[in-house]
């Protein structure tokens, strides 16, 4: 496909509304930006209105309630009400530790349709170490106990990397404990916190093999019953992913602050001005912004994606990945073993084999990362 055709192609599927950078736990592998945004920049709820109306209103499916931690967000109640005004499929991603009785249920009288429900680890004290807040555990199971009570589905969220991943088995079974409907086992993708931890983070190739094996086994004790997603990791891939289905393809990120974004990363890739949903309608970003045009499709690509039979098909990976480990973000993503970069990749996993872990360095707002052992 080429970029011409693209300008003219579908809306996104799903917008990822980062409704905040703010939350209770502080885990080192976090999605968000190493500079992470204060309440004081966040949108106000009448924008955040706005734009779930002009998402509706551009044709997008459904709506992904994300953070930081969404629920510290008074207003998601109205937020959510207004997604199901609008026939948006609502889905609540959340570490659970703020969800109360009364919480959620404000969250189904106003039109829930999903929540995604993360666990560190199934081990109390690991888990709490990972995520870095004494407690949560306990607030989890509570919170999964009452979104089953209240017969909203669930997806229990399994983030793995080496200081978890050799207690899966007991994961999944605490997602099965928990009448999950679908477990997302996913290993850390190594962009902005997960980069700065990656030395700790990163698995053995021993350690994914007897991962990869046990959700192939757990997929079959558990047919029917629950579906088990596995998301692996890049390091030891031949082939990227798809990142984000395509770069403007079928995803549009907000951020709390309200920068439109093709994925959660993009202000990493130096040169591009993200536009804001403050200033400009979602429709008019989605379809003109040169951010997003930047890598859409295959006209910007370079050998070896440029004459590759693949390129409509991973998109060439990931940008943010690009940029990180080959320091242009139009390479192609060195997950791929045809990139000249893949060497980079290699040399982590060989690292990931021999070294002990480093101390994490967690995330948190407003002060430079701090290693802690
Ligand atoms: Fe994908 Fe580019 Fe690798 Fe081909 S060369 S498989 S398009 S990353
Ligand atoms: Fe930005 Fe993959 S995270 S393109």
């Amino acid at each position: 496909m080429s970029a011409l055709a693209v300008t003219s192609l579908a809306p996104p599927m799903g917008l990822l509304a980062e409704l905040t950078h703010r939350c209770p736990l502080r885990c080192p592998y976090c999605s968000n930006p190493l500079e992470l945004e204060r309440g004081a920049g966040e949108l106000d709820t009448a924008t955040w209105l706005r734009v779930l109306d002009e998402a509706a209103d551009l044709g997008i499916l459904q709506v992904h309630f994300s953070g930081g931690e969404p629920t510290v967000r008074r207003d998601l109640p109205d937020l959510v009400r207004r997604a199901a005004e609008r026939q948006l499929y609502s889905n609540l991603i959340t570490s659970g530790v703020m969800l109360d009785e009364r919480m959620l249920g404000g969250l189904v009288e106003a039109g829930l349709d999903h929540v995604q429900l993360s666990f560190q680890d199934v081990e109390t004290g690991n888990a709490e170490r990972i995520g870095g807040m004494a407690g949560a555990q306990a607030k989890k199971r509570a919170a999964a106990a009452l979104i089953q009570h209240a017969g909203l589905p669930l997806t229990v969220n399994l983030v793995i990397h080496r200081q978890n991943i050799d207690h899966l088995p007991a994961m999944i079974a605490l997602g099965a404990e928990l009448r999950a409907e679908r477990i997302e086992v996913a290993h850390v993708q190594y962009y902005g916190w997960g980069l700065v931890n990656r030395d700790a983070l990163l698995p053995s190739r021993a350690q994914l093999e007897a991962a990869t094996a046990e959700v192939e086994a757990a997929r079959g004790r558990f047919k029917g019953r629950m579906v088990i997603d596995y998301v692996t990791p890049d390091y030891y891939a031949e082939r990227p992913k798809a990142c984000m289905g395509g770069w403007g393809r079928r995803f549009i990120n907000i951020t709390p602050a309200g920068k439109a974004l093709p994925c959660h990363a993009a202000e990493t890739l130096p040169g591009l001005t993200f536009p804001s949903v403050r200033e400009a309608s979602l429709a008019a970003i989605w379809r003109d912004a040169p951010a997003f045009e930047r890598y859409r499709g295959t006209d910007w690509m370079v050998e070896p994606c440029r004459s590759c039979d693949r390129r409509e098909i991973d998109w060439g990976g990931c940008r943010c990945q690009a940029l990180a480990l080959t320091g242009d973000a139009a390479n192609a993503d060195p997950a791929c073993a045809l990139s000249p970069h893949h060497g980079a990749m290699r040399a982590a996993i060989a690292a990931a084999d021999r070294a002990t872990a480093p101390g994490f360095v967690y995330r948190r707002i407003g002060a430079a990362p701090t290693v802690e052992a």
